[in-house]
């Protein structure tokens, strides 16, 4: 009897011991786990406020100075074989706006222009440091010159030109880099899509449409 008590008390200070050192493990575990889990909310806190955003790039304005879309007919009689002639000077203002708390660069950017899928003309965008939280314009210069639009593209804006309703496509690529605590951030390179249609007679932007995604 006495045997097995003093076996079983042994059993039970020893448990008692394994328990001790399982608490304070577990102690040891949990005040971890209280720390990593305040490092995290911190963290995320902090990322909420800091994280990088995209800059967000549009088309603001769109002058026109000269429009015209010339038909070119060759040999006598073929209607049908009469491709255009493009040209065009134009003014084109950007904005681009920068939510981060951060300065954003940009490169230079090329824009191409397109009439179904035809390159027209290209207008380049200069570089530039954006300061933080800010929207600014910066504007450059489409110049279409004397483009030539084979039969097929040209009967379509020779149309489109009749019917005061001529699209074109503007697109350009441009790399980001947000300046995070005096250090820049990896590049982060942004599509600029417009699509925009010109009123052919007035010598205006009809309507306009852009978006920004990043291509990576
Ligand atoms: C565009 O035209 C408008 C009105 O015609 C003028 O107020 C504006 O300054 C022009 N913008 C540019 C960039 O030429
Ligand atoms: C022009 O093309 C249309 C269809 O493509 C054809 O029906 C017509 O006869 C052509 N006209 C001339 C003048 O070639
Ligand atoms: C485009 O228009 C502007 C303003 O009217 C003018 O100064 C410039 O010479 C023109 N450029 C071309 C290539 O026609
Ligand atoms: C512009 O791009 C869109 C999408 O790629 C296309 O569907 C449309 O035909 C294009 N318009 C012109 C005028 O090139
Ligand atoms: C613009 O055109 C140039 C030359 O054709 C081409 O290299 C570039 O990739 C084009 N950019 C975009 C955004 O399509």
């Amino acid at each position: 009897m006495g045997l097995v008590e003093s076996v079983v008390g042994s059993s039970s200070t020893a448990a008692r011991k394994r328990s001790e050192w399982v608490w304070s493990c577990c102690c040891l575990m949990g005040g971890f786990l209280v720390l990593l889990l305040l490092l995290t909310c911190i963290g995320a806190v902090l990322w909420l406020v800091f994280r990088p955003h995209s800059p967000i790039l549009s088309l603001q304005a769109l002058n026109i100075t000269s429009l015209t879309v010339k038909q070119m007919t060759h040999g006598k009689t073929a209607a049908n074989e009469s491709s255009a002639l493009l040209s065009m000077n134009s003014t084109l203002v950007f904005s681009a706006t920068n939510t981060n708390r951060f300065s954003v660069s940009y490169s230079a950017m090329i824009l191409n222009a397109t009439y179904q899928d035809v390159a027209v003309g290209h207008a380049l965008v200069a570089a530039l440091k954006q300061e933080s939280n800010s929207k600014v314009m910066v504007s450059t210069v489409l110049i279409v010159d004397k483009v030539n639009l084979n039969q097929f593209t040209g009967i379509d804006i020779l149309k489109d030109a009749t019917n005061d309703h001529l699209p074109l496509n503007l697109t350009g690529i441009v790399d980001t880099h947000v300046h995070t605590f005096g250090f820049k951030t990896p590049q982060l390179q942004i599509e600029l899509r417009c699509a925009i249609v010109l009123r052919y007679h007035e010598l205006q932007l009809a309507s306009k449409q852009c978006g920004t995604n990043v291509v990576h």
